[in-house]
């Protein structure tokens, strides 16, 4: 398995290309199964979940198609998907396929709303939670679809169709949101969705089901109405950039010093996060052409923050946070309220000398005055990136174990960081 070694103190300078957002393509490639018609999609990320979810939407019949990288207009823009759901021949999401990657469950929505049925394996638990799906089909349900658990699958029908309705969400989810938007938009009828989630990812997915044909109002807030239509059409829509991206990004500069443009950022699309980072005394300023991150000499300032949906701190920032916060003048407390097992990255920290305390759902973090490189291992996506941060703190040598988990949400991440000044470099095993 490869590892990645990182030998901390080099400052980050420079600028650093954000990618199409993971959590937007990964929708956004699944919308495809509610048209025949083609689905283009531009600046894909190319990532191992990306390329795990393409895998599975062929099983179910998409013609994929991927135009070869363009030197114009910047060699980092992602990649070009045209995706054709023209016959959708299984309705089916075995098991081995959605284990993998945990958003393929999300494809039950649509499969049912162009099909009348669906086949999904539940998606079971992971590192950070026991992520139930409750809510997904509470949604599905209410707009007239019948649900059974059999052997572990959701066996959903809806020979008549799906009829609109209301969705009253008691908790905000990203992806119960998404299953109910997409289902809504090929539904008789119209939809409300109350205390939908307001992540900009949310909002690029309707953008583009809107450029489909989808009637959508509310856009960005917490209530969506949505006028069922019998088709929905092609469209070419490009993917939004990676608020998560950005953030582990800025968290990064901060914790190794220096200044670097994040081309393609959005302050927009992560407000509270950045207000977090001035907090501790760094510089945020937008661009023309992006973000530019700065902090040059000056100590690091504790926070107290608790995760929450957006537009509160999101809690796939977490990580990182608490990662730079090991060095911070004080102590921060970070309470996470979103999963219920989102600290694996503490004990790993810990083992690069960082000062952690956890209660229950809070980390109290107590700057130290340097940490020192170590073996340490990835365990889940975010927290992987927490340690790479971390090791660029670090004096001397970390060499991080385990990183196909950093492959699933972070592309070229090396080369973006040593394109900065970073001493890192992936050592390929086997
Ligand atoms: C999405 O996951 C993201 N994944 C996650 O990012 C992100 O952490 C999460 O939203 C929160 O922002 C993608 O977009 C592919 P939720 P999702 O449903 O939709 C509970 C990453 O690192 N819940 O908003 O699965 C759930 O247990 C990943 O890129 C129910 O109780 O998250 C959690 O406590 C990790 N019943 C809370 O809601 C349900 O039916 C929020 O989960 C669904 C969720």
């Amino acid at each position: 398995m490869d590892r990645i070694s990182i030998i901390g103190g080099k400052h980050l300078n420079g600028s650093l290309p954000i990618s199409g957002a993971k959590n937007a393509a990964l929708p956004l490639m699944i919308a495809s199964l509610l048209t025949p018609d083609r689905l283009t999609l531009k600046n894909v990320p190319n990532l191992a979940d990306v390329n795990t979810l393409a895998r599975i939407l062929r099983n179910h019949g998409v013609d994929l198609a991927v135009d070869g990288k363009r030197a114009e207009p910047s060699p980092y823009l992602g990649e070009t998907f045209h995706l054709t759901a023209r016959d959708i021949v299984d309705t089916t999401a075995p098991y081995e396929m959605v284990s993998r990657m945990r958003a393929s469950f999300w494809v039950l929505g649509p499969l049912l709303a162009r099909c009348g049925e669906a086949r999904v394996s539940m998606p079971g638990g992971c590192a950070i939670g026991t992520r139930p799906v409750d809510l997904h089909l509470m949604g599905l349900k209410a707009l007239g679809a019948e649900i059974d658990i059999d052997g572990g699958n959701v066996v959903a029908k809806a020979p008549r169709g799906l009829r609109g309705t209301r969705i009253a969400f008691p908790k905000v989810s990203v992806g119960a949101t998404h299953a109910a938007l997409m289902a809504a938009s090929l539904a008789k009828g119209d939809t409300v969705i109350e205390n939908a989630a307001r992540e900009p990812e949310i909002g690029d997915v309707a953008e583009c089901l809107i450029k489909m044909g989808a009637k959508i109002e509310g856009v960005g807030s917490s209530t969506l109405q949505v006028q069922g239509t019998p088709r929905l059409e092609g469209a070419v829509h490009t993917v939004l950039p990676d608020r998560i991206e950005t953030g582990t990004y800025a968290f990064a500069v901060a914790a190794a010093g220096g200044d670097v443009e994040l081309r393609g950022a959005r302050i927009g699309l992560l407000e509270r996060a950045f207000a977090v980072l001035k907090q501790t005394g760094v510089t945020i300023a937008q661009t023309p052409h992006g973000v530019r991150v700065a902090r040059n000499g000056g100590n690091l300032k504790p926070i107290t923050i608790e995760t929450q949906p957006f537009p509160g701190f999101p809690t796939d920032l977490q990580a990182q946070l608490m990662a730079l916060m090991t060095r911070a003048e004080g102590t921060s407390v970070i309470r996470e309220t979103i999963f219920e097992n989102r600290f694996m990255h503490v004990q790993e920290l810990a083992r690069l000398g960082a000062d952690i305390q956890l209660q229950g759902d809070t980390a109290t973090v107590n700057g130290v005055k340097a940490l020192r490189g170590a073996q340490v291992m990835a365990t889940d996506l975010r927290a992987s990136v927490s340690l790479v941060i971390a090791g660029l703190m670090a004096e001397g040598k970390t060499t991080i174990n385990r990183v196909y988990h950093l492959d699933r949400g972070f592309e070229r991440l090396e080369e973006k960081l040593s394109g900065c000044g970073a001493a890192i470099e992936r050592l390929v095993s086997g």
